[in-house]
């Protein structure tokens, strides 16, 4: 009886001081400070801000020792502590350092300003192109993305320019694709052309965990600034996970503003992979247990809550966002835990082959392993049974490819192995592509089809 007693009263008070607490913090003029009370290894615990702060939420930690702030990303929290993971390194951080909640928050204030121009997780211009004015609109980072209902059905053909891509694995408006290979492909090169052709009116483009090479290689040989319909969203290799999260959710939130202003919108973000990674670091620093190789439980929930934020626009809205994802598929393993993941999400997946590339053959896609669920409903009878074709003999001649290579094959004996020897080079030699050339779809289809000897484009 006692102890119900107590308990009730017990909850009572921290209920009047729960309510307390939100009511003061709903005073702007109110701030709520903590200290820093502990610094393990990259985080750092803190107290007196614990019943303030929500999960993900950002707060600055004033380091007197350097007389600057650094700001921090609430990756767990408990009764009594909140742990910060830094979004730059935590040096000269010490105990009893103030901690407070900050203004910046999960959110951003985009800007038609932003296009033509390279910026970091915070918005940051680093193209030494001035500063950028934020826009009148908050998007928040993190959501749900549309809900379901609200979205139309995905939309006709987009033009990617790359031949491979366009005939084998068209990519629809408001589609995701992935682009799956092992390290050092040639994904990121795709990736750079596909921004540099695709015909869609803006292209936001998240290169997140890359190196910095790659990045200042992609800024400089691949985007037309005259042009002034990107964004680019950079974070690279060596930079905390917490920016690169933030990141890969700040070039979804800058998609979704163009989007909302009536663009057909291709969102980019290179890689997924080095984004799962992120998450990983982050859960097991949090103490998430690991389930899969080593991925705990949220990395399995982030993927598809970022994925599922690409799609049409509503009905009401003629604008869309298409999204194309890198995934590294570590050790050539294609049913390792993020490319099954990333496969599960996607609507379609562009496989980009090892074999093909020591051949000297780029873009490396593999065009049996890949494919777009988008067909065969978007294509025309005629162009279905192009590629239909193209398919069949490239399965044959792979079939028998070491019988081929070894002479064992005798010309005549099957008339389809003899046209699949005939023809597999030529749709190989129309299947290179490079960097600097750009096919319209109808160009791509009649060099396929007059290679079949088909009659032009129906
Ligand atoms: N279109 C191309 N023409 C010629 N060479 C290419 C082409 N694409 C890729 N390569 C070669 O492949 C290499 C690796 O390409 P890239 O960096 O795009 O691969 P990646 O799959 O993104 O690698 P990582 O997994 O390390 O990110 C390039 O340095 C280049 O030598
Ligand atoms: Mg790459």
């Amino acid at each position: 009886m006692l102890y119900v007693l107590t308990k009730n009263i017990t909850e009572k008070v921290q209920s009047i001081n729960d309510f307390a607490i939100s009511t003061l913090q709903s005073i702007d003029a109110i701030k709520t400070y903590g200290y820093v009370k502990a610094v393990t290894g990259p985080l750092i615990k803190c107290s007196g801000i614990e019943r303030c702060v929500t999960m993900g939420e950002i707060c600055e930690i004033e380091v007197k020792t350097s007389h600057k702030t650094v700001l921090g990303e609430v990756i767990a929290l408990d009764q009594n502590e909140v742990t910060l993971l830094p979004f730059e390194g935590g040096d000269g951080i010490k105990i009893g350092d103030i901690v407070s909640i900050s203004s910046i928050g999960n959110v951003v204030f985009p800007d038609i300003s932003m296009l033509g121009r390279v910026i970091d997780a915070f918005v940051k211009p680093i193209d030494d192109k001035g500063p950028i004015h934020p826009g009148n609109k908050k998007y928040h980072l993190k959501h749900a993305g549309q809900a379901f209902d609200l979205r139309k059905k995905i939309g006709p053909k987009l033009n990617l320019g790359i031949k491979g891509i366009d005939v084998f694995a068209p990519c629809c408006i408001g589609q995701r694709l992935g682009i799956f290979s092992g390290s050092g492909i040639g994904k990121s090169s795709l990736i750079a052309m596909l921004t540099k052709h695709a015909n869609c009116d803006v292209k936001v483009v998240g290169l997140i965990g890359e190196r910095k090479r790659e990045v200042v290689e992609f800024i400089d040989s691949y985007l037309q600034p005259e042009k002034k319909d990107f964004v680019v969203v950079a974070c690279t290799s060596n930079e905390p996970a917490s920016l690169k999260k933030r990141a890969a959710y700040l070039t979804l939130s800058i998609a979704e503003y163009f989007r909302d202003l009536g663009n057909n919108v291709l969102c980019i973000v290179d890689s997924l992979t080095r984004f799962a990674m992120a998450q990983r670091e982050i859960g097991l620093m949090a103490e998430e247990l690991p389930v899969s190789k080593g991925y705990p439980p949220s990395v399995f929930n982030e993927i598809p809550l970022l994925l599922e934020r690409i799609g049409p626009g509503s009905e009401d809205n003629n604008s869309s966002i298409t999204g194309l994802f890198t995934v590294l598929v570590e050790g050539d393993d294609y049913n390792e835990p993020i490319s099954d993941a990333a496969r599960a999400t996607l609507d379609g997946h562009i496989v980009l082959s090892r074999n093909i590339a020591e051949r000297g053959r780029f873009p490396a896609i593999d065009v049996l392993k890949s494919l777009s669920r988008a067909t065969p409903a978007c294509n025309s009878d005629w162009e279905n049974s192009v590629v239909l074709e193209a398919r069949e003999i490239l399965a044959t001649y792979q079939e028998l490819e070491d019988v081929i290579r070894l002479g064992m094959y005798k010309q005549g004996n099957d008339k389809k192995v003899d046209r699949a020897i005939k023809l597999q080079p030529l749709i190989e030699n129309f299947l290179h592509q490079s960097s600097k050339e750009v096919f319209s779809m109808q160009e791509s289809y009649s060099m396929l089809a007059k290679i079949l000897g088909y009659e032009d484009h129906k």
